[in-house]
């Protein structure tokens, strides 16, 4: 088992890697104790929860709302949960962002943990304090900022997730690598067969890379003022390309990885050995590399990006194989660069 601790400003939490989900209490002081979850991690470990109650939520992007948030709040207040107790959120990304945002708000924030269950959320959604839900068609576009206590990531339960969301995390950990750690990208591309068939040896040794590159980057800049964009590579064409396709997330960024790629090509960042080995280490993983929505609603979403400022945007691009540099870029070249590069 391998233990990072996450440090902030005003928070610390402590993040276990390979602990057991079964283990849980070992970490918790509080009296009382509510779960949240959803009826896929039901499903499969339900009997390994301790006695605590549960609150099932929905499945799926649609229901990270306001709604859910109001129906969770009616049902604490019925637990008589307070300040003293604890929320544990239990499953994916979903789950985490959602308990998280409750806790931060009900009586003005009360304690929390997570037992991350998707790759994703372990190497990405549950780590660096980001709570929040979607509204309308915009994506987290309420939230706030605050660690949980401690996050379990239990790689064993990666064993029920399916192919499609181990791929999706796949996503996120090549771009840990690539905006960090070029050792990292030779492990991928030399330990792909292990990766993929969730050699524990091999997705533990990625979890916990991929976890202390966030979280030192979240040690330097909790609010993403600056360091933490590093982490938005591949991500300004995926949150475009999610708007107009039903794609999941790690995916878009995997077409977004290669797009920053090529332009990072284009101004003599990255060599051309160095593009090719990026693309062909996502196709070999199984993971899209090509743009599959029209061009224009592309740069229509673009333009409507929250990280844009006056007619730039903050564009994250590869100076080599684990190193980044950000540029302003202008909504007119990037344009350009949609038309010519995808
Ligand atoms: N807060 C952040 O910093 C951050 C970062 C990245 C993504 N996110 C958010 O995370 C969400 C996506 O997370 P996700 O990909 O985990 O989605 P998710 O929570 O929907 O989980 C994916 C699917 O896998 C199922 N599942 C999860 N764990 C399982 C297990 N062990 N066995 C079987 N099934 C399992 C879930 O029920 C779900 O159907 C998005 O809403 C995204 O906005 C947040
Ligand atoms: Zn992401």
């Amino acid at each position: 088992m391998e233990k990072i601790i996450l440090n902030t400003k005003n928070n610390k939490s402590t993040i276990l890697i390979g602990e057991s989900l079964k283990n849980v209490t070992k970490y918790i002081s509080a009296k009382k104790v509510i779960i949240i979850t959803d009826s896929n991690i039901l499903k499969h470990y339900k009997s390994d929860f301790i006695d605590y109650p549960i609150i099932e939520i929905g499945l799926g992007e649609s229901i990270k709302t306001l709604n859910t948030v109001e129906k969770i709040i009616s049902k604490l207040i019925d637990f008589e949960f307070d300040r003293n107790s604890l929320l544990l959120g239990i499953g994916g990304g979903i789950v985490c962002d959602i308990t998280g945002f409750v806790a931060s708000i009900y009586m003005r924030g009360v304690n929390f943990g997570f037992i991350s269950t998707s790759l994703l959320s372990q190497v990405d959604a549950s780590i660096g304090g980001k709570n929040g839900v979607n509204f309308n068609s915009y994506k987290n576009i309420i939230g706030n900022f605050n660690q949980p206590q401690f996050v379990i990531c239990d790689t064993k339960m990666l064993n029920t997730l399916p192919k499609d969301e181990i791929l999706n995390g796949i996503g996120e950990i090549v771009k840990h690598s690539l905006i960090t750690d070029a050792k990292m990208f030779n492990f991928i591309n030399e330990n792909l067969d292990n990766i993929l068939s969730l050699n524990e040896k091999a997705i533990d040794y990625l979890v916990t890379e991929s976890i202390k590159i966030k979280s030192e980057i979240v040690e330097k800049d909790e609010r993403e003022s600056g360091e933490r964009k590093k982490l938005n590579f591949g991500h300004t064409l995926a949150h475009a390309i999610e708007k107009h396709q039903n794609i999941a997330h790690g995916k878009a960024v995997s077409i977004g990885i290669v797009f920053a790629s090529k332009i990072s090509l284009r101004k003599n960042y990255i060599s051309k050995a160095e593009f090719n080995s990026i693309a062909q280490c996502l196709e070999n993983i199984g993971l899209p590399t090509k743009l599959n929505v029209d061009k224009k609603l592309i740069i229509e979403a673009i333009k409507k990006d929250k990280k844009r400022t006056n007619n730039n945007i903050s564009f994250v691009l590869l100076n080599k194989i684990g190193e980044v540099i950000i540029e302003e870029i202008s909504l007119s070249e990037l344009e350009n660069y949609i038309y010519d590069l995808c």
